[in-house]
């Protein structure tokens, strides 16, 4: 089966071209490169340097292709309040583009990546996937929008589809050609900026007065490896005119200072820190309930936050 990846020269869609081609999937790219990079394509796989904005794009690389992992799209909250009419276009519009594509050349399999940024602030913790949805930033907001085009696109058009919600993925994947990571410019996510912290440039703790027992953020951290084994099992599990919603991270919870503890014991020395204003828009505490995907994807994440640090450390050397 030939696979679409959108998004497939960043760091999660970039291990989910490395992983299904290990499983024997041919592949297909489509990737403007604005955040990707074009040295991450494997020889022979098919790769279109384009938009989700320009449907002939769009064609082109859909063609010869069975099914859609779409993970293109814009992923930074904060970037999000800044530019809210960008996130809209690419993310919302891109999406549109694609969906409308898929329906010209008949393809009607799609596995979308969306975020634990839908449910905003929990009211319950852990969230289910049937958790109100009050995104507090653009970026969720985004992400909510494409999920109920892609519930429409399922009901009108009979799109076996779903869209699982990532909490927060960290990790690598070496792959024979070298370490697949987080290669961001600048870095946001915490795992690599702990792991980057020097005396001179200490990384910030964002908040240390928040209600969590140590005061720092608590979150849920997924190893990459295992959110594309998930995204394997749910294109599996695919079914015509469904639309399933899957909660995708380990079910535990992390506070900033117990990541920055696993941390130190990985570099074997205490990390610098400094402590710095509460981020805009960071929830206090963001844990997944996972037993659907468990459950209905027979997927059970078994890498824990310790091969997530040391996983980061080895891609960064
Ligand atoms: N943090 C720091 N210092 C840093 C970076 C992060 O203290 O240098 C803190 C943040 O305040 C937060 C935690 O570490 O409490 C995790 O922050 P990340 O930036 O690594 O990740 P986020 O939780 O903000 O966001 C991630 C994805 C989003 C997604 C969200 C859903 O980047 O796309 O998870 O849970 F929406």
């Amino acid at each position: 089966m030939r696979v679409l990846v959108t998004g497939g020269t960043g760091y999660i869609g970039s291990t989910a071209v490395d992983t299904l081609l290990t499983q024997g999937f041919e592949i297909s790219i489509l990737d403007d490169c604005s955040t990707g990079h074009a040295d991450s394509v494997p020889a022979g796989v098919s790769f279109t340097q384009g938009s989700l904005l320009n449907p002939v794009d769009i064609a082109n690389a859909l063609t010869g292709c069975e099914a859609v992992m779409h993970f293109a799209g814009k992923s930074l909250v904060g970037e999000s309040v800044q530019k809210p009419d960008l996130y809209h276009s690419v993310n919302v519009d891109g999406t549109r583009n694609l969906l409308d594509q898929m329906h010209n050349a008949g393809i009607a399999q799609l596995v979308f990546s969306s975020s634990a940024a839908t449910y905003g602030e929990p009211l319950e913790t852990p969230i289910k996937e049937n958790a109100p949805t009050k995104p507090t930033n653009p970026y969720g907001a985004t992400k909510l929008a494409i999920d109920q085009m892609i519930s429409a696109e399922a009901a009108s058009r009979g799109i076996a589809a779903a869209s699982l919600r990532y909490f927060n993925v960290a990790g690598a994947l070496k792959s024979a050609r070298g370490w697949l990571a987080e290669r961001h410019n600048p870095e946001t996510h915490l795992i690599p900026n702990v792991l980057r912290s020097t005396p001179e440039n200490p990384v910030k703790i964002f908040g240390t007065d928040w209600p969590t027992p140590d005061g720092t953020c608590i979150r849920d951290y997924v190893h990459v490896i295992d959110l594309i084994d998930a995204h394997i099992k749910a294109l599996h599990a695919l079914k015509p005119g469904n639309h399933d919603i899957y909660n995708l991270g380990s079910g535990d919870g992390y506070s900033v200072k117990e990541v920055i503890a696993a941390a130190s014991t990985a570099v074997g020395f205490e990390i610098p820190t400094t402590a710095a204003p509460r981020r805009d828009g960071d929830p206090a505490v963001l844990i997944a309930d996972i037993n659907k995907a468990k459950r209905a994807l027979d997927w059970i994440p078994t890498r824990g936050i310790e091969l997530m640090v040391a996983d980061t450390l080895a891609s960064l050397k």
